[in-house]
């Protein structure tokens, strides 16, 4: 059947390989809207305090799927937050043990929650080895923090000035970039086959800075990395149809609440759970290659991470625009839903 006469998919269930729970009430709030059509996920480790050990991502993990409604089946892959401090051999033992996928690297001072950063990457170097030498894959929030550096270039000098010789150094090192926002990233993994990935989130296809800018300043598609010019989303799309297996669905679904994020210096992040399958089904229809929408979202990902493809399958099935809410209640205060701009006609149906 040609691409555009296709009215339904079924392909295996997606995963999410970068995506924020918080704790608490938000947890509650916001964890359905991922595992209604997600089988795993990533699970960032920047709570407050970060979750920096084995036994904090444990806790994390348990209180994660206390929080599961019901009947709903979701693995959370736990991570731990690497700070200056972290224990080599606390590193080992959640690995070992099946508590963390991965560690992730937070530059200190580079994004939400993220003062407990690293500052300086030498003293982190015996916990990458231990990761080199176990497989452990590293996840990167790309972005220099130097004031002097212009936001728009803090992924791209980031590669040059961190990653570089960082993956130099240890280059068994399995390395995932995150949440990349620039033709730069993607020719950086393009050209780096061995033990390096990047994920894409589903915003980052469809935004570019005019949408936060332009017009007036919009607060809901504010997000770190922010959106870069509009030939670096076109690089992202061409990277997420591709088919490569090195690009893959990583949401950052980020949830804050509208207070939070309307107010003069608002927070980083836009909510993408609800919707993020729609999105993306919209996205790779428009590019024509609806075919590579199992790759993204559900392969490559587990394949990076040397874990089975889900056994199940979800079905999207194409038809009147989807009336998705503006936001979702939570305890806390509404969290306002990614408006992507455009109708959504794919919808998660089985
Ligand atoms: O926009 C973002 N929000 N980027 C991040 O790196 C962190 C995240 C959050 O935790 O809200
Ligand atoms: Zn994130």
């Amino acid at each position: 059947m040609p691409e555009k006469d296709r009215t339904s998919l079924t392909i295996r269930r997606p995963d999410d390989w970068h995506l924020h729970l918080r704790d608490g009430a938000m947890l509650q709030a916001v964890l359905p809207e991922t595992a209604r059509h997600f089988g795993r996920a990533i699970i960032m480790p920047n709570l407050v305090p970060p979750v920096v050990t084995a036994a904090q991502a444990a806790a994390y993990r348990d209180r994660i799927i206390a929080a599961l409604p019901e009947g709903m089946k979701f693995t959370p892959l736990m991570t731990l937050y690497l700070t200056e401090a972290t224990d080599p051999e606390d590193v080992r033992a959640a690995h070992a043990a099946g508590i963390a996928t991965a560690v992730k690297l937070y530059p200190a001072g580079a994004t939400t929650n993220s003062a407990s950063g690293v500052r300086d990457f030498e003293q982190v170097r015996p916990v990458l080895d231990v990761m080199a030498e176990i497989g452990m894959p590293l996840c990167v929030h790309g972005e220099v923090t130097d004031h002097d550096i212009d936001i728009f270039d803090r992924e791209a000098v980031f590669i040059d000035k961190i990653l570089k010789p960082l993956r130099k150094k240890t280059p068994d090192l399995k390395v995932v970039m995150e949440h990349v926002t620039t033709q730069d990233a993607v020719d950086y993994v393009r050209d780096n086959p061995k033990n390096l990935a990047a994920t894409i989130t589903t915003h980052h296809l469809i935004i570019n800075r005019n949408h936060i800018l332009a017009g007036g300043i919009r607060p809901h598609f504010y997000c770190l990395p922010v959106a870069k010019r509009e030939a670096h989303r076109i690089a992202l799309v061409q990277a997420a149809i591709s088919g490569d297996k090195r690009f893959f669905l990583g949401t950052d679904s980020a949830p804050h609440t509208d207070a939070a994020k309307l107010q003069s210096c608002g927070c980083a992040g836009i909510f993408t759970a609800t919707n993020t399958m729609s999105c993306l089904a919209e996205v790779f229809e428009v590019a024509g290659q609806l075919n590579k929408l199992e790759a993204f979202a559900s392969l490559n990902g587990p394949m990076f991470y040397g874990l089975p493809p889900s056994d199940d399958t979800i079905t999207l099935t194409k038809g009147d625009p989807v009336p998705y809410p503006d936001s979702i209640e939570t305890p806390d205060g509404p969290v306002t839903v990614f408006n992507p701009g455009f109708d959504l006609h794919w919808r998660v149906t089985g």
